[in-house]
């Protein structure tokens, strides 16, 4: 299984491919966590990142495509993968495109996961996650258990302001690719209200049609 998860911030998407990579035994690559990492690290590239992130712009085009496409080449993501905020802008995924043409793969889904953009800001200013294993919690919907509360964190980007410019970009750069998934008869719309495992249950439901 090859497949994309889109959405806009705060659709669940982490959430989610927590849950399916399960199911499906196929590496999660998510380009925000990739980028996160390589800030944590201090690496050139994070530090280009940066300030992108922060202000919850988009990181710029050849920096991502670059880091993405050398991560699906790695032997792991030979069988399958699933992407989770990549591509984001036309050029990444006509880029995604040629990588997979030249290594002779195919694109299985694109689920899109849709929440009203009403519910995204309590979401997204609310989430919270435990930096020593990743897992994504939230203060109401979701709270992490008292062991682990002490020493969860917020991301610098789930401010108000961020996630304002980050809904903006999703806009403008993100939904004019719908179509063109759609075209290709790949695109599986998913309700993205609900517990996570009523949304997990119907992405399960759309991938296994697709396969
Ligand atoms: P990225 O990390 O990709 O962020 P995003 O797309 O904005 O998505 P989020 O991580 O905010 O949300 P999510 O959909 O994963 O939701 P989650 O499951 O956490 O990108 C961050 C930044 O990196 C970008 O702004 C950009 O700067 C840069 N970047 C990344 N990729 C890039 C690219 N390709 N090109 C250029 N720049 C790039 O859930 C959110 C909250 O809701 C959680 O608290 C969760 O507990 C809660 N929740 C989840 N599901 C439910 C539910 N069903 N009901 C109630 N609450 C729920």
């Amino acid at each position: 299984m090859r497949m994309i998860l889109v959405g806009p911030p705060g659709a669940g998407k982490g959430t989610q491919a927590a849950k399916l990579v399960e199911t499906f035994r196929i590496p999660h690559i998510s380009s925000g966590d990739m980028l996160r990492a390589a800030v944590r690290e201090g690496t050139a590239l994070g530090k280009q990142a940066d300030g992108f992130m922060k202000a919850g712009h988009l990181v710029p085009d050849d920096v991502v495509i670059g880091m993405v496409v050398e991560r699906i080449g790695k032997p792991d993501a030979a069988a399958g993968f699933m992407l989770d905020g990549f591509p984001r802008t036309e050029p990444q995924a006509a880029a995604l495109d040629r990588a997979m043409a030249a290594a002779g793969y195919q694109l299985d889904a694109v689920v899109l996961i849709e929440v009203a953009y009403g519910l995204i800001v309590d979401r997204v200013t609310g989430r919270r996650s435990d930096p020593e294993t990743g897992e994504i919690f939230h203060v109401t919907f979701n709270p992490p258990p008292a062991a682990v509360a002490g020493r969860v964190v917020q991301r610098k980007d789930d401010t108000l302001e961020a996630v304002t410019q980050r809904l903006e970009k999703y806009h403008s750069e993100t939904v004019p690719i719908i179509p063109f998934y759609e075209a290709k008869g790949l695109l599986r719309r998913v309700d993205g209200v609900g517990t996570p495992a009523e949304v997990t249950a119907r992405i399960t439901t759309a991938l296994r049609s697709a396969r």
